[in-house]
């Protein structure tokens, strides 16, 4: 159960919708996440995309993690919080000159590069500024990650990073770009990966392209092997914290690494998704002939996971009388469009106008792409230190 009695108390008369997190639960997982990346001198750097809601950030720098930003506004936003610029890294397959610019003048840790022409840019813009940026190329390793066709990011066809044909161009760029220092090498293959075979056959691949530049004279400080840890969206009380320690396992276990090398991980969903969850209050319910209906005043303009990728979210009634009969409702949002639907026939204690539902693991990519279509209001929030 998401609250306990005082705190259902205490949200009852809330204004909905709203993200409640439950900073407890976030600061045991980044017990858990720090304490198994230290032990194996992993380095994490927390991908604010995410989640950039405040008290999270300010929870996640006070932690001693890194940041992994994927826009000139979050590398600031990350300096703003207090994570130190030596511990950033800019990723993203369309930096503009202007972020660019930013990230160079805060001297960030690296810049992940996602293609040739970008090199090139980043080359030309230090050089203006007389600095040398420190990169991390962007590998696009073929492994298919087995997850959603939308949040694979490793196989040959996606836009992301340098497909290994080119390798051998950049490698001659890079080493004619006087401007820019390759310090490692960066791998991301998609999120929301639970089958753990997925990490192994990206260590073998890290491993080959890592040999790759070595046998070809150039040092690899840094192997940045990206984030995409998955979370159960299905049993969010059971397993509120990922298995950690399984994970840094796999790397440790099948990284090939050298007494030189860091390993670096970006881990967004796995450290903040179960810390949310979004509140909303049943607005109206509906009878047709084969179905029910709950409408909600929250919809996909505040949680667009589910109108996006079809993504699973638990559905909970908050408050539930042992009398309540269970009832099978489709749990729609009031957006005009058909897709503005959290869940189809799901089974819930019986509910009526007013009454309270939870949307778990919303933590991840909730808030923040959150809209205002529809003009809709802008989300609040209610933080577990707070009822
Ligand atoms: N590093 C890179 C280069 C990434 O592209 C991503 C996520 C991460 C790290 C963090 O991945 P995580 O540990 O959170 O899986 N909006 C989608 C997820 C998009 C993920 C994009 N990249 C969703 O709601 O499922």
């Amino acid at each position: 159960m998401l609250f306990n009695n005082t705190q259902q108390e205490q949200i009852t008369g809330a204004e909905t919708p709203f993200y409640y997190y439950d900073l407890n639960l976030l600061n045991e997982t980044l017990d858990q996440v720090t304490a198994a990346a230290d032990k194996r001198g992993f380095h994490v750097h927390y991908a604010l995309k995410a989640n950039f809601n405040d008290r999270l950030l300010d929870l996640i720098q006070s932690r001693g993690l890194g940041a992994d930003c994927v826009s000139g506004a979050e590398v600031q936003k990350s300096i703003d919080k207090g994570f130190s610029p030596d511990k950033i890294t800019f990723a993203g397959v369309g930096k503009s000159d202007k972020e660019i610019i930013l990230a160079l003048e805060h001297g960030i840790f690296a810049f992940n590069v996602e293609s040739i022409q970008e090199m090139e840019v980043i080359n030309e813009l230090a050089r203006q500024q007389n600095v040398i940026a420190k990169v991390s190329l962007r590998i696009n390793p073929n492994v298919d990650a087995h997850t959603h066709h939308y949040i694979t990011t490793g196989l040959d066809e996606n836009k992301f990073g340098v497909p290994t044909s080119e390798l051998e161009t950049a490698a001659s760029v890079i080493r004619n770009a006087a401007n820019v220092s390759l310090i490692g090498l960066h791998f991301h293959v998609g999120s929301q990966i639970t089958d753990m075979n997925v990490f192994k056959s990206l260590c073998v691949k890290v491993n080959e392209w890592k040999n790759w530049f070595e046998e070809r004279g150039t040092q690899i400080k840094v192997l940045n092997v990206g984030g995409g840890l998955g979370i159960d969206y299905q049993h969010p009380d059971e397993n509120s914290i990922p298995d950690f320690e399984a994970y840094f396992d796999i790397f440790d276990k099948f990284l090939e690494r050298g007494a030189h090398q860091e390993v670096h991980f970006e881990l967004g969903r796995a450290i903040v998704a179960q810390c949310g969850s979004l509140v909303s209050r049943v607005l109206y319910t509906k009878s047709g002939l084969k179905k029910n209906f709950l409408i909600l005043d929250a919809g996909m303009t505040e949680l667009m996971r589910p109108a996006l990728y079809q993504a699973y979210h638990k559905i909970e009634k908050v408050g539930v009388s042992i009398n309540d009969a269970i009832k099978n409702y489709d749990v729609v949002g009031p957006i005009c469009e058909s897709s503005d639907c959290f869940g189809k026939e799901v089974p819930l204690p019986e509910s009526k106008r007013g009454d309270l539902i939870a949307i778990r693991s919303a933590g991840a990519y909730g808030e923040v792409m959150s809209s205002h279509y529809n003009l809709r209001e802008e989300i609040r929030f209610v933080y577990s230190d707070e009822i």
